[in-house]
């Protein structure tokens, strides 16, 4: 059926402030922070799950695909459609819709920002950990969606492991409610990790259940200084080998800084060095901190120890900032989100610069090296003669080189349309099969996020 029936439809199904068509109100939605798409035929934005069921039903009627989206702040296109098709704005989908501290759950709709959820369940003495760098603008859908990770998994995990239940619109437009709302559940299949990280393309989520952990008493925060990166890499690994897990330890390379400050993003430190956050209790924070720093120093670091409070948060504030500082330090970057095992992480520090220097690139790198995940990130003038070969090849080489040490392509920003054509590096044939067979059984029209994964 032509769009312009499908949109007289959408008109007559939802009310005009449900609805967006004006061509400038669209083209945001042609893009996320990196990837860019084309705008789709129309918006919706629903205020409810009956909402959400209503345009599936409709999209599904007139053939028409349909992309999820929370913030936009993806960076691998998840949420940008590439053909006509419906995006759906779930930022209206915002409520937090219950707190239970006895039963230390709370559910949410996807389109709570999470820094937003985060503040009103430590106001009732709880904590939800998952932090993505991005927390003051992402949504709690998107964050399931992708299976965020974030600054603290080095200690809690990535968003997946704090989502015990969800509901979902299905392609044909059913309601679907899996997990469970208490603190374990094994009954049947794991249906809700099965959309936790499926990007949009097995269905639309509506609904959220969380755990919720008790806020942590104190945190500290610790900068140690290191003269090379594979020194830094080692103190990581002495780190996790130790008795204490931080709940951040995050790296960031001395060409990061360097970039960081030509952008005019000021650091007082300069690089490498890892910026190190423990929380508990305050008696066993001050000794843990301690631990940490004579490890440190033993591994020939300089060790620096904020004084409050309002310097942590400045320090914090400055490595989430970072992705967007180098944005501003070139004309353009690429950003990788490659992840290896622990014991990699020298190699994988090595084989970069080995990757990187023949070619003539600018590379700087940074992330949360607590769980082997770097974003290595080039940043170049896409007017110099060939560099977009140059970049292309690097980035090819830099996806085998982490394979080849065991690791992953993506450790929390997804698939989505930029790592599409390399997957099958990663996964089997028999994974890549596996992974057709539940896209057919659930969504066998296609129409929910096509072009996303595969
Ligand atoms: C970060 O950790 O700062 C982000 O995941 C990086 C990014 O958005 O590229
Ligand atoms: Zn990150």
């Amino acid at each position: 059926m032509p769009p312009d029936s499908f949109l007289q439809a959408l008109e007559t199904h939802f009310v005009p402030d449900r609805v967006i068509r004006d061509a400038g109100a669209l083209d945001p939605y042609a893009r996320d922070n990196k990837v860019e798409g084309v705008p789709p035929l129309a918006v919706v934005c629903p205020q409810g799950e009956d909402e959400v069921v209503r345009l599936v039903r409709l999209c599904r009627e007139h053939h028409v695909p349909v992309v999820p989206r929370g913030a936009g702040t993806g960076t691998v296109g998840g949420a940008v459609p590439e053909s006509r098709c419906v995006a759906v704005d779930l930022t209206r989908m915002n409520r937090v819709l219950e707190i239970h501290p006895g039963d230390m759950i709370a559910r949410v709709e996807p389109g709570i920002v999470t820094e937003v959820f985060q503040a009103e369940v430590e106001r009732t003495g709880l904590f939800y950990p998952p932090d993505p760098a991005s927390a003051d603008r992402c949504t709690i859908g998107g964050n399931v969606a992708t299976n965020a990770g974030g600054l603290r998994a080095v200690k809690y995990g990535v968003t997946g492991d704090w989502v015990p239940a969800l509901s979902a619109v299905l392609a044909d437009g059913r309601v679907l409610r899996t997990g469970h709302r208490t603190r374990k559940g094994v009954v049947g299949y794991d249906l809700t990790h099965l959309f936790v990280g499926s990007e949009g393309t097995l269905g639309i989520i509506t609904e959220i259940t969380v755990r919720l952990a008790r806020r942590p008493e104190t945190r500290r925060t610790l900068i140690a200084s290191f003269a090379d990166l594979p020194s830094c890499a080692r103190g990581v690994q002495a780190i996790l080998a130790g008795s204490v897990i931080p709940s951040a330890i995050e790296l960031v390379d001395a060409e990061c800084v360097g970039a960081a400050r030509t952008a005019g993003h000021l650091s007082d430190f300069d690089g490498p060095y890892l910026l190190i956050e423990v929380d508990g209790r305050t008696n066993d924070v001050m000794r843990d901190i301690a631990e940490i720093g004579a490890l440190m120093r033993e591994g020939g670091a300089t060790v620096t120890t904020a004084r409050d409070e309002a310097e942590s948060r400045a320090l914090w504030d400055a490595r989430r900032a970072l992705s967007d500082a180098l944005r501003d330090a070139a004309p353009k970057k690429m950003s990788e989100d490659i992840t290896v095992p622990l014991s990699r992480l020298v190699d994988v520090l090595a084989g970069v610069r080995e990757l990187a220097a023949p070619r003539g690139l600018r590379h700087v790198s940074y992330g949360h090296a607590g769980d082997g995940n770097l974003h290595v990130n080039i940043l170049y003038d896409p007017t110099e003669p060939c560099i977009q070969e140059r970049v292309a090849a690097f980035r090819s080489d830099l996806f085998d080189l982490t394979l080849r040490l065991g690791g992953t392509m993506s450790g929390e920003h997804g698939v989505g349309i930029a790592k599409r054509p390399f997957i099958a590096r990663e996964l089997s044939p028999q994974s890549l099969a596996a992974h057709r067979a539940i896209k057919q059984a659930l969504d066998p029209d296609g129409l929910m996020n096509p072009g996303k994964i595969w």
